[in-house]
């Protein structure tokens, strides 16, 4: 894969220098990340220091919105110092101007948040208050994400296909499945893949619970994004499902990401269910234990948002420091922590035509048999040149398969209303949704939440509730 810089690499005359030089020069990658000021941008730079070797990134776009712009300057000054403090030969550009960013890209990762955190602390507070849990990807929250987040994504796929055809495009904007789905079915970009950390981190949290490398633990993962469960666990390719379902239901031992609180499982139940839950099952397996929760943060002080504000200044403030040239150890209290080694062995895996198996959202194509062909799942693929290639799973456990399902209407009815800006299609989705009790109580919050988010709802200007 050195390319034209084949027969330099391997001359001993060179150094690694000048044969890194020759890389960049002949075969340098061009990756554009859209919401490049996000707190979580050190991660990514950290992930492509880390694999430069083998994966030669020439140049780095951070694109960013003008409200975004003084957090964009300020991460995008700690990552032109990280490169220096490496040594690797990558181009920080930071830019406002997206389609100029995007022109040639090879990778285009996409990490932005339509209407910042203020617009997240809506889509966690308002179902609160009507003692509904907002979940902010596959609850009333996400729905709302993902009505600001498609009509962005799909103009992002416009550009894309005007200026850099040939890019693949590797979504991590949540709701991440419905991004991709999205993307999938009503833009001319097939070459996308959507990507979450919490495979990466259940596959982590595995491996330090019984104390192995990352590299020798494997999950079958079949299901759909913060709706996957783990079919079989293996430690060099030996089932420890059983041993992991047993050790988990230990709240000490949960395994969860940072903005999910664990509180361990009724050890008969997971028997029962005998697959590996991920965190976000929390708020359905535990749904009236987690609104008690997060009601009691919310009148304590606010919903995560507020936390994630309050963890981002603080980054921020880090960031800022001259002297700072490395991920700070801080950013780890971040939900999304270790997205990089996830965003990175997927880039470097398709470049490199690896093969390896990794757990991405993508195009079912009968790999969960009980899920619709064309629509997006996030299962375990074969890694290619070509994009990954689902690996068959079978179907899934009856006791899941009706919950995944359900998520499954919800996030097409979804994305159906976010592209056509329909209040009827919003309103059902809303009350097919699990977390919500009733049509009564989706409509009040549908009402409120159309009305906060006017700013960022163009598609429905027209359509507000008949009764309003
Ligand atoms: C998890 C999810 C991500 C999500 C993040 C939120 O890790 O997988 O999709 O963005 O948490 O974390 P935060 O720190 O923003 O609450």
């Amino acid at each position: 894969f050195y390319g034209e810089c084949s027969w330099f690499v391997h001359n001993q005359k060179y150094n690694k220098a000048e044969k890194m030089r020759c890389i960049q020069m002949n075969s340098g990658l061009k990756i554009v990340t859209i919401g490049g000021g996000s707190s979580y941008t050190p991660e990514l730079i950290e992930g492509f220091i880390k694999y430069y070797d083998e994966l030669p990134v020439s140049e780095i776009w951070l694109v960013d919105v003008e409200a975004g712009k003084e957090k964009l300057e300020i991460v995008g000054s700690l990552a032109k110092r990280m490169v220096q403090k490496a040594g690797v030969p990558i181009e920080i550009h930071l830019t406002l101007d997206r389609k100029e960013a995007l022109v040639g890209a090879d990778f285009v990762t996409t990490q932005f948040r339509v209407g910042l955190l203020d617009a997240r602390g809506k889509d966690e507070g308002i179902p609160l208050k009507h003692g509904v849990l907002g979940q902010e990807t596959n609850g009333p929250g996400g729905l709302f994400k993902a009505l600001r987040t498609i009509p962005v994504i799909l103009d992002i796929c416009k550009e894309m296909e005007e200026v850099c055809p040939d890019a693949w495009l590797i979504n991590f904007t949540n709701p991440a499945g419905m991004v991709t789905e999205a993307v999938l079915r009503y833009s001319n970009i097939n070459k996308v893949v959507g990507l979450c950390n919490v495979p990466i981190g259940m596959e982590m949290g595995v491996a330090k619970l019984l104390d192995v490398e990352h590299s020798r633990v494997r999950i079958d993962f079949a299901g759909l994004n913060h709706m996957v469960f783990g079919l079989d666990v293996y430690v060099d390719g030996v089932s420890v499902k059983d041993q992991v379902i047993s050790m988990i239901t230990d709240p000490d031992k949960s395994i969860t990401m940072q903005n999910i609180h664990a509180m361990g499982w009724e050890p008969e139940f997971l028997q029962a269910l005998n697959v590996f839950p991920c965190p976000y099952h929390n708020y359905y397996y535990k749904a009236g234990d987690m609104l008690e929760k997060e009601l009691k943060n919310y009148n304590d002080g606010g919903t995560r948002a507020q936390v994630v504000k309050q963890l981002e200044d603080e980054l921020f403030e880090l960031y800022k420091d001259p002297e700072l040239a490395i991920k700070p150890p801080q950013l780890e209290k971040r939900g999304g922590a270790y997205y990089s080694d996830a965003a990175v062995r997927l880039i470097h895996s398709m470049y490199t035509d690896k093969r390896d198996i990794q757990p991405v959202n993508t195009m079912n194509r009968g790999a969960i048999a009980s899920m619709p062909f064309d629509s997006a799942v996030e299962v375990s693929c074969i890694i290619t040149k070509d994009g990954p290639k689902p690996l068959v799973m079978g179907d899934l456990p009856v006791a899941v398969k009706g919950l995944v399902q359900q998520i499954k209407s919800f996030e097409q009815v979804s994305i159906e209303a976010a592209v056509t800006g329909d209040y009827g299609k919003a309103l059902l989705a809303m009350t097919i949704n699990p977390l919500v009790p009733s049509d009564r109580v989706a409509k009040m919050i549908l009402d409120e939440m159309l009305e906060a988010h006017k700013e960022y709802l163009p598609q429905f200007d027209r359509e507000l509730s008949p009764s309003l």
